[in-house]
């Protein structure tokens, strides 16, 4: 794997992961350089991104996921280098939607990954359908005919997972279930998911599917928190403490569903990057005090906040930097003390009772 890191004894990230996830999780290939270098204390490490089980499920995947929403915004020659940059990261994971750039986006991937059997079995695709224009739609027929359009824009035969959008409020979960079981008879859809859903939501499909709802992917960022503020303000009469969600982010740990944030780096719906933004100076201040102290980027803290939370989140990052890209996956990489993630979560304006 790419990045190479000195290992030295003042490494903490790397032990905390290790004793925390295990070594299933996180691996480490230490190995000694042809020439030693000067201190006994260093040896060269490499290390592969750290990976979660998705869900209940076997599928091992990285902690970054790649959101492909905005590559229809570079060229051919950029996508190209844009997928290679994230596979020499590790990050093997993307993430589509049907109707990311009226399809486009899926199309422009496919083109610059240069799909084929071989490229095919070393990532792991995931997309998504529900969503049309004025309407959303979780029919049967939808589904379906979603998904074969899907494949023949990414030119594989398979979705390792799709995802049910957005709640659509006329669903049959009778009829999602069929859709699911042809699905995956046919070999189409290898595991199932939902987004921006609601427990009682799930709770539905659940009775009717039988398939395992592996990841549900919802709106979360620093700025963006209300699924855990609401944990931490219980019953207080502040803005706080109001529960948008249902507790999905408990009900989602319960049921071994992963959260897969989406808009990692946005504050509001699509407003802006809250990075470097003067709307949030006291939270830039804090991100980039802690940035300096790990020498990594405050992109890089903004996505170690994220995966610091025990819920072992994968969040969608939407970057069509290269470097930003890296930035991101390094924090893969971090493990933020208690109270630097606390500390980031208050200066972002949100309150402890
Ligand atoms: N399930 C859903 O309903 C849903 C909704 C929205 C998105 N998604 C998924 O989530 C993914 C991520 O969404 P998103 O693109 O809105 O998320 P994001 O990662 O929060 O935002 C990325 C955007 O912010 C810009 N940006 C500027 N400064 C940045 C910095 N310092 N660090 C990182 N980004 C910076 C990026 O520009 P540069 O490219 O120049 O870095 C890019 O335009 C999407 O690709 C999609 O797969 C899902």
């Amino acid at each position: 794997m790419k990045a190479s890191i000195l290992l030295c004894h003042n490494n903490k990230g790397i032990h905390r992961f290790a004793q925390r996830f295990g070594v299933t999780a996180y691996i480490l290939h230490i190995f000694f350089p042809a020439k030693p270098v000067a201190s006994n204390l260093t040896k060269e490490v490499t290390f592969i991104m750290r990976t979660i089980k998705l869900g209940t499920s076997t599928l091992e995947v990285p902690v970054i996921a790649v959101g492909c929403m905005r590559i229809n915004s570079l060229s051919k020659s950029e996508a190209e280098r844009f997928v290679r940059t994230a596979l020499d990261e590790g990050a093997n994971f993307f993430d589509h939607a049907d109707i990311y750039g009226g399809g486009a986006c899926e199309e422009i991937f496919a083109d610059a990954i240069q799909m084929n059997d071989d490229v095919r079995e070393k990532i792991i695709l995931q997309s998504k359908c529900g969503i049309r224009k004025g309407s959303f739609d979780f029919s049967k027929e939808h589904i379906l005919a979603s998904v074969d359009g899907i494949l023949k824009r990414l030119k594989t035969d398979y979705l390792d997972v799709l995802l049910l959008h957005r709640p659509d409020a006329l669903v049959e979960p009778e009829e999602v279930a069929e859709a699911f079981d042809t699905l995956q008879s046919s070999g189409k859809v290898r595991h199932f998911g939902v987004s921006n859903q609601k427990p009682m939501q799930i709770e539905l499909l659940r009775k009717y599917v039988k398939q395992p709802i592996v990841a549900n992917q919802l709106q979360l960022s620093i700025t963006n928190a209300t699924m855990i503020s609401n944990g931490i303000n219980v019953n207080m009469e502040n803005d706080s403490a109001i529960d948008r969600d249902g507790s999905i982010l408990d009900y989602c740990r319960l049921h071994d569903i992963t959260i897969q944030p989406w808009s990692p780096f946005q504050y509001g719906f699509f407003e802006g990057v809250f990075l470097g933004n003067d709307k949030f100076p006291e939270l830039n201040q804090k991100i980039d005090e802690i940035a300096a102290k790990y020498n990594v980027t405050n992109t890089t803290i903004a996505i170690a906040w994220l995966l610091r939370h025990p819920a072992r989140m994968q969040p969608v990052i939407g970057t069509m930097n290269i470097e930003r890209l890296k930035d991101c996956c390094k924090a893969s990489d971090i493990y933020l003390t208690r109270e630097e993630w606390y500390e980031i979560y208050r200066a972002a304006g949100n309150v402890l009772p």
